[in-house]
C-alpha cells in the first residue's frame, strides 16, 4: 500500500487553519472574524460545518446567494450547461447570452419606456468599471457624485466612488475620487430633521450648490455641471441596507436632470428582488440612465456581473467593438444561470411574498426592539433589513456589542430551538454596528423565527460578554 500522501490525508479544521494563517493572503475580509470556521455543505438558508452544525445564514453571502444555497432549479441550469456548452470565448455567440441580455433590456424596456442593452463583465466592481467607461465617453467628463456611506467594489475605480477613505489610502493618489454627498440616512440626520416634516432638506442643501460658481459645481453662465453622473445604492447596502425615504430619489433626479447628469443606480446588492421589486429602484418612481447588476445574476454561482444602459449611451455608433472586454464576461455557464434567474423571477410571486416575508420578520424584530433598547433601529423593504446596534441610549452606536453577537452566532453553539446550532449574520454600517439582513427569498416564517430567537440568544450573551 502506498504511503498516503500529506496532501491526501484528510486535514482536520485546526491543521487548515494553521495552513491558512501560513499560506492565505489576509487581505480580504476574512479576518474581520473572530471565529474562523470551514464550512463543508450548503442547503436553502443553512450552511453546515464538518460536525454538521448547521448555521441559518442570514445575509446569504451578501444577497449573492438571494434564491437559497444549492439551489435545485439554478444548479439543474449549471449542470445541463456543463453537459453541453460550458466553455466558449466571450468573442463567439451562444444563446444564453443573447436570450440573457433580451430579458435584461426588455424588462428595462417596459418598466422605464426606455431601448438599452446590456454588456457583461465578471465581477460587480468590474461592471462598475463599464458605468464608469460608459459615462465618461458620453459625458466627456470624469467627476462623478457617489454618496457617503456608498461601496461600489474594490477595483481601482470602484474604490475611488466609494466614499471610504480606508480602502484609498495605502493605494496612491485618487485623482478621479467622487465628489461624496450625504445620503437621506434618517435615523442619524446630520441637519436633525424629522424625515416627515423635513421636506428633504439634505436634498435643498445639495441644490443650493448649483446656485453659483462659487461653490465648485457648475459654471452657471453655460448651465454646464462639472460632474458627469451620480451613482447611487437604491437602498445603501454596506452602509448599513439604509432605505431612502419616498420622494427622494425623484427629487435628486429632478436636480440631475437640469444638469445633464446621469443617475447610475448600482443594483448589485438589493437587485434581484431583495427588496420584493426585480430593481430596488422602481420602489422610487425614477429612470435610472444606467444600472449595474451583480451577486444574485447568477445565485453566486459561476459569477457574472452586467450593465443596462440607455441606447443612446451605448448604442454600437457610440460603443463600439472592443470598447471594454473581459475573457470571461459572458461566460456560458454564468449566462445559463442568470436566464434560469430571470425565469424563475417571472414565474415566480416574490412581489407578493418577499414584502409579506419581510414584514413579519421586521414586525418580530420590533418585538426584540421593545425588550432591548440596545436594539436602535429597525426598518426593512422586503427582505432587506437593518437593525442598528446602539448603547441602551438607542443612539450611541454600539460596535463592541455588534461584534460580540456576530461572533457568538459564528462560534456555532446557540441552542434555541433545542440543537446546537450557528447564526451567520452580516455587520455594515456607517458605524460597525448594523445587521444588514439578506436572508433567502425562500426562507420559511419557521425559519424566521428561528432566525429571531437565534438573534435574541446571541444578543442576550452579547450584552454579558459586553458588560
Ligand atoms: C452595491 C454594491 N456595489 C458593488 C459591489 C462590488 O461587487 P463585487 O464584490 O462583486 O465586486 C458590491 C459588493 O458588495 C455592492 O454591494
Amino acid at each position: 500500500m502506498g504511503k498516503t500522501k500529506k496532501s491526501d490525508r484528510k486535514l482536520s479544521d485546526p491543521e487548515l487553519l494553521e495552513l491558512e494563517a501560513r499560506h492565505c493572503s489576509w487581505g480580504d475580509t476574512v479576518h474581520y472574524a473572530k471565529e474562523l470556521n470551514i464550512f463543508t455543505r450548503c442547503e436553502g438558508s443553512y450552511l453546515y460545518d464538518d460536525k454538521g452544525t448547521p448555521f441559518l445564514d442570514l445575509q446569504m453571502w451578501y444577497s449573492a446567494a438571494t434564491f437559497g444555497y444549492n439551489h435545485p432549479r439554478l444548479k439543474a441550469a449549471l449542470v445541463k450547461q456543463i453537459e453541453t456548452l460550458p466553455q466558449l470565448a466571450c468573442q463567439y455567440l451562444h444563446k444564453e447570452k443573447i436570450l440573457l441580455s433580451t430579458r435584461i433590456a426588455q424588462d428595462a424596456q417596459k418598466k422605464f419606456g426606455a431601448q438599452g442593452r446590456v454588456h457583461f463583465n465578471v465581477g460587480g466592481a468590474s461592471a462598475i468599471e463599464d458605468a464608469i467607461k460608459v459615462v465618461r465617453n458620453h459625458t466627456k467628463k470624469n467627476p462623478v457624485f457617489a454618496f457617503m456611506g456608498s461601496y461600489h467594489g474594490r477595483t481601482l475605480g470602484a474604490t475611488a466612488i466609494t466614499s471610504s477613505y480606508r480602502y484609498r489610502e495605502k493605494f496612491g493618489h485618487f485623482g478621479d475620487r467622487a465628489n461624496f454627498v450625504p445620503y437621506p440616512y434618517c435615523f442619524r440626520c446630520p441637519l436633525k430633521k424629522d424625515k416627515e416634516t423635513c421636506n428633504f432638506e439634505c436634498l435643498r442643501q445639495f441644490e443650493r450648490l448649483f446656485e453659483s460658481e462659487y461653490y465648485s459645481l457648475v459654471n452657471t453662465k453655460t448651465r454646464q455641471c462639472e460632474f458627469g453622473a451620480f451613482f447611487v445604492e437604491p437602498v445603501q447596502a454596506t452602509g448599513g441596507y439604509i432605505i431612502p425615504p419616498k420622494g427622494y430619489f425623484k427629487e435628486l433626479k429632478k436636480i440631475l436632470d437640469r444638469y445633464k447628469i446621469l443617475l447610475v443606480d448600482d443594483e448589485i446588492q438589493m437587485g434581484f428582488c431583495r427588496t420584493g421589486k426585480l430593481w430596488a429602484i422602481e420602489h422610487f418612481d425614477v429612470t435610472p440612465d444606467i444600472m449595474v447588476l451583480g451577486k444574485a445574476l447568477t445565485n453566486g454561482l459561476n459569477p457574472i456581473s452586467a450593465i443596462w444602459a440607455k441606447e443612446e449611451l451605448i448604442s454600437p455608433e457610440v460603443f463600439p467593438p472592443g470598447s471594454t472586454h473581459a475573457t470571461f464576461s459572458s461566460n456560458p455557464l454564468g449566462t445559463a444561470v442568470g436566464l434560469e434567474v430571470m425565469t424563475m423571477i417571472e414565474e415566480s410571486d416574490f412581489e407578493k411574498t418577499v414584502p409579506q416575508k419581510g414584514r413579519y420578520f421586521v414586525s418580530a424584530l420590533k418585538a426584540l426592539q421593545k425588550k432591548y433598547p440596545q436594539v436602535g433601529e429597525v426598518d426593512g423593504l422586503g427582505l432587506a433589513i437593518r437593525i442598528e446596534m446602539c448603547q441602551k441610549d438607542g443612539f450611541t452606536p454600539n460596535r463592541e456589542l455588534t461584534d460580540a453577537i456576530m461572533n457568538i452566532g459564528l462560534s456555532g453553539q446557540l441552542t434555541s430551538g433545542g440543537k446546537k446550532r450557528g447564526l451567520v449574520l452580516d455587520v455594515g454600517g456607517y458605524y460597525k454596528n448594523v445587521f444588514t439582513l439578506a436572508p433567502s427569498l425562500d426562507i420559511t416564517e419557521k425559519e424566521i423565527d428561528l432566525g429571531v430567537a437565534l438573534f435574541e440568544e446571541a444578543l442576550a450573551k452579547g450584552l454579558v460578554a459586553t458588560a
